[in-house]
């Protein structure tokens, strides 16, 4: 069994529509969940105006009968409340040329998808460009990666995240399911209230001077038997598969996996994970491997760490040319996002269930909740100890 999901949308468009498919039935899946996923993207000191305005307005379309997947592909609308004041610019049957050469958007913005976008589609401007490059589209993703993790909390995985920097300011990862339980309801995903203030004075500074901030983040998955993933192919290693799911989250430039960097200054002796007998089994001491070895779960947590770059769009823009003109100019200024690192730590928690739901789904199959979970348990009895 695969699954898969597509989306469609724009920023100021109607609204995003989300289909998932492949997932089996009997899955307990509420929109409220759904809906307090969409409420931690949004989060955010450092979040713009837009985030006040916009309201992420969820409806089920299909796939879903009384609460329960269906095993039929799963529909979801996202719609854009602001849309009304959008149409004259954004209407597929026809805009208005008017409000539409006013809302275009000349001035590429570097570190954006804006330059590349018109020279790659043919448009004289970066309207259509930045309308479907924007990290709007995250919350169209959200939506199906939180059914992916509503799905592995039934096989008993859960999906985490910490941020554990902003703008220069690294703390310490979270230590104890309360910092990690922390991160979750935090607008700054930080694990220690402690370390809320200088992050805040940061974005303030920040926001003064016209600038944007990046900043790191932890994702952790939890409860994962080992085998998920495989070495048979370069495709089917899972290492590969979650680096390149957290790097199409906008703005990531890095993915490590466990100790990563670190490990590369160590030697053999210090950098792996010995293994140990246990009662009924084995064990590891150490999980500098984050969870992963030969391209697969090896039974221990999933730890990935993302960094991210500052937000392109800067109060105090940067040089750019007019693509009209060819006239050295100012970058486009659009209302927009100081610091985005918390949300995009909550869209890299739903891509990393995505990844290992399809992991799951592939290694255990089913049309039934009660199939593949049944087969998941399997596997991880397999885990502790196969003689
Ligand atoms: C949740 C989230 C919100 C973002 N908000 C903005 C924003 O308001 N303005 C902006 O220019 N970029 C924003 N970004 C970052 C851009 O989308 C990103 O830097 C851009 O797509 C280029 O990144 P890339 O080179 O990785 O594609 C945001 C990213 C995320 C994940």
């Amino acid at each position: 069994m695969t699954l898969r999901f597509l989306t469609s949308g724009e920023s100021h468009g109607r609204g995003y529509l989300t289909v998932l498919e492949g997932f089996p039935s009997g899955l307990a899946v509420s929109l409220e969940r759904l809906r307090e996923e969409l409420a931690r993207r949004r989060r955010g000191y450092g979040r713009g105006a837009r985030m006040g305005l916009e309201r992420d307005v969820l409806a089920c379309w299909g796939g879903l009968r009384d609460g329960f997947t269906t095993g039929a592909p799963l529909g979801f609308v996202l719609e854009n409340t602001e849309w009304e004041q959008w149409r004259p610019v954004l209407d597929p049957q026809g805009v208005d040329p008017e409000q539409a050469e006013a809302r275009g958007v000349t001035r590429p913005r570097p570190g954006h998808g804006d330059l590349t976008g018109c020279l790659k589609y043919g448009h004289g401007e970066a309207r259509n460009a930045l309308e479907r490059a924007s990290a709007r589209s995250t919350a169209a993703w959200t939506v199906a990666g939180t059914v992916a993790r509503i799905l592995l909390e039934g096989l008993g995985v859960r999906v985490r995240g910490a941020v554990t920097g902003l703008g220069g300011v690294e703390i310490s990862p979270p230590e104890t399911e309360d910092q990690w339980l922390r991160a979750r309801g935090s607008e700054l995903g930080c694990p220690r209230e402690e370390d809320e203030a200088p992050w805040r004075r940061r974005v303030d500074q920040a926001r003064e001077g016209g600038q944007t901030l990046g900043g790191t983040f932890l994702v952790s998955l939890t409860g994962l038997p080992p085998g998920l993933g495989s070495f048979a192919e370069w495709d089917r290693r899972l290492d590969g598969r979650l680096a390149g799911a957290l790097m199409a989250v906008p703005g990531i430039k890095g993915v490590e996996v466990g100790d990563g960097f670190r490990l590369a200054a160590l030697e053999g002796g210090q950098a792996h994970d010995e293994i140990f007998p246990a009662p009924g089994g084995f064990c590891r001491r150490t999980n500098r491997a984050g969870g992963l070895e030969g391209g697969m779960t090896n039974g221990e947590e999933v730890l990935l760490r993302c960094a991210m770059k500052p937000i392109p769009t800067l109060g105090r823009p940067l040089r750019t040319l007019d693509l009209r003109t060819h006239e050295a100019v100012e970058a486009q200024v659009e209302r927009g996002d100081v610091c985005a690192v918390p949300s995009a730590c909550v869209v890299a928690e739903a891509l990393a269930a995505w990844t290992m739901a399809c992991a799951a789904a592939e290694c255990c199959g089913g049309d039934r909740m009660e199939e593949l979970a049944g087969r998941f348990e399997e596997l991880r009895e397999r885990g502790r100890w196969e003689r």
